[in-house]
């Protein structure tokens, strides 16, 4: 149904029935199936992954700038909901759209997502969570023993214990992230004597009292802005996150972290700095590589700092006996977040943040007196949230209905697309492959074949070259020719959103075999199970067609430019 939703008159006993679930379940099932029919219809519909419709239209479609005033009827407002929303939402479950960690979900989960409206248990309260709060605090207990793999006695003592907590479920991985430096702060600046420590007496007194100037935290250069975030929140300020340049697989350089912290334990920045934290990433975003956990954790214990891992992205991949690797070190982290609308298949949103020692969270422990009282057993004293919905049936029934087999069957299909994906844009030529991630994040550009050869051979000549002129005139030759391949990678991206039937992200890194020149590189998350070689054929043939109609805008600059040198661009 489209056009406008009818008025109706405002009237009390229509309102008192809209909270009443009806005798009959008739009236329920009539919209309930309407509704999943609505549903259905944009999962089977075809076309672009964006729908045609521009930004400006649809700030027309919405610009209603004030409450209506009426009731209107249920049915008339589905109606609006099909025409308006859900026909111009972006098909995240395409396979073709691998643009982004928001990807398809199993279709259990809409059902699930039902069950959580409609039993409304706010989690921050027993009063309003009962069996609800004991399913969250299972869940945390099944992801902190796959991080931290902590004796069974622990985990019998704990799981249930009203007087700690192993974790807290968050609204997503930044909350996840901020929870865990929250909680790093505190233990930096404990009560002292009758300083009674940072959260009641503030950062300045904090820092004042342990004889510091500034906080700081430690990450690589591929951590994700939720950290700048948190460090804003926190009061100690962005610019005390110190990013560590990374190698060249996008991990964090370990020399430079140990010549980092030994800079800021020796003041040679003219601070006297208190490192709170030191972050190892298990899956960075833009090129899904995980840093060297166990060095990165010896740091952090040696400069006496919290080790927190972001694990937002990779932290699922632990299900997998086959990946558990790669993660090693992480055991001995303070604490880990990971996101279960990433590698877990939920819907969005909801993060977990785990702490090794069962009592960190008391640090931020809070009562009120109307509910989450001091002696309670409310899930709301560890929480920085207050009110919360029960996000965790979904990945608590994920891993029953999946299991950790079914888990590793579908990452085992995201890494071998990955690698058909890798080998199809290498065969086909026209494209540079610029990262080898280990979770299913490729990087690369579009780059004419000849380009590419030529680039290939000034970068093995440079390094080669005696003369030092030589050196300098090839550098600048590579700079020049990036330059023009990075701004024909913006506009080829630009076309792909035009063209809309296929899509993936973009971004700039620093860390390619080009360093330190940045490169305009597009970014595919390979994780959609329903991603086959057709869909991987689709998306490359795509990229290749229109970057090779608009290179010829590009090919006079490059010709120019590389002259005699430039070959049969
Ligand atoms: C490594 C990492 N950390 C943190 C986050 C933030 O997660 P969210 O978007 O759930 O807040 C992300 C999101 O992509 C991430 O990749």
């Amino acid at each position: 149904m489209t056009g406008k939703p009818r008025r109706i008159e405002a009237n009390l006993e229509y309102l008192r029935k809209l909270f009443i679930m009806p005798d009959s379940p008739d009236k329920f099932i009539e919209f309930g199936n309407e509704l999943l029919e609505m549903i259905h219809d944009f999962f089977q519909e075809k076309g672009g992954i964006h729908s045609a419709i521009t930004l400006p239209e649809l700030s027309r479609i919405f610009d209603r700038t004030s409450v209506p005033e009426g009731p209107h009827l249920i049915k008339d407002v589905l109606g609006e909901i099909k025409s308006k929303v859900i026909d111009h939402s972006v098909k995240v479950g395409s396979p073709h759209y691998i643009g982004h960690m928001t990807s398809a979900i199993p279709y259990f989960m809409i059902l699930l997502e039902m069950i959580i409206a409609a039993l409304n248990q706010n989690q921050v309260k027993i009063e309003t969570a009962k069996a609800s709060s004991f399913v969250e605090r299972e869940l945390i207990a099944w992801m902190h023993r796959l991080v931290f793999c902590r004796t069974d006695r622990f985990y019998e003592k704990n799981i249930q214990n009203p007087r700690v907590a192993l974790g807290n479920v968050t609204s997503d991985g930044t909350l996840a992230n901020f929870t865990a430096f929250l909680v790093a702060r505190e233990k930096a600046f404990p009560p002292d004597g009758d300083f009674p420590g940072l959260r009641v007496a503030g950062v300045g007194r904090a820092l004042r009292h342990y004889g510091y100037t500034r906080g700081v935290v430690l990450v690589s250069a591929r951590g994700h802005y939720s950290i700048r975030k948190a460090a804003n929140l926190l009061g100690l300020g962005e610019e005390n996150v110190i990013t560590v340049p990374v190698d060249g697989q996008n991990r964090m350089d370990i020399k430079k972290l140990e010549r980092r912290v030994r800079r800021l334990q020796e003041g040679r920045d003219g601070e006297r700095s208190k490192i709170i934290a030191v972050v190892g990433i298990a899956g960075t975003t833009e090129t899904g590589n995980i840093d060297d956990l166990e060095a990165v954790g010896g740091i952090a214990a040696e400069a006496g700092a919290h080790f927190h891992v972001d694990a937002c992205w990779g932290g699922s991949a632990l299900l997998v006996e086959e990946y558990r690797h790669l993660f090693r070190g992480i055991e001995r982290a303070d604490s880990v977040s990971i996101d279960a609308h990433k590698l877990l298949y939920c819907p969005m949103s909801m993060g977990v943040v785990l702490f090794r020692n069962e009592r960190d969270l008391n640090t931020i422990r809070h009562s009120s007196r109307y509910i989450i009282r001091r002696n309670s057993v409310d899930t709301g004293r560890f929480t920085v949230e207050g009110s919360r919905p029960f996000a965790s049936l979904k990945p608590w029934a994920a891993l029953k209905i999946i299991g950790r087999e079914g888990y590793g069957l579908l990452f085992r299909h995201a890494k071998e697309t990955t690698d058909a994906f890798r080998e199809m844009l290498e065969t086909c030529g026209n494209f540079e492959i610029l990262n080898h991630p280990e979770l299913f994040i490729l990087n690369y550009r579009f780059i004419p074949a000849e380009v590419r050869d030529r680039l290939g051979a000034w970068l093995d000549e440079r390094a080669g070259a005696k003369e030092r002129n030589r050196a300098r005139e090839l550098e600048g030759r590579i700079k020049k020719v990036n330059t023009i391949v990075n701004a024909l990678n913006v506009k080829l991206h630009k076309a792909l959103r035009t063209d809309d039937t296929t899509f993936v992200s973009r971004t700039t890194l620093e860390s390619t075999r080009y360093r330190p020149q940045s490169i305009v590189v597009l970014r595919a998350v390979l994780i959609n199970p329903l991603t086959d070689r057709t869909a991987l054929d689709t998306v490359m043939a795509t990229q290749n067609r229109l970057g090779l109609e608009l290179w010829p805008e590009f090919r006079t600059a490059y010709v120019r430019m590389a002259g005699s040198e430039g070959g049969e661009a």
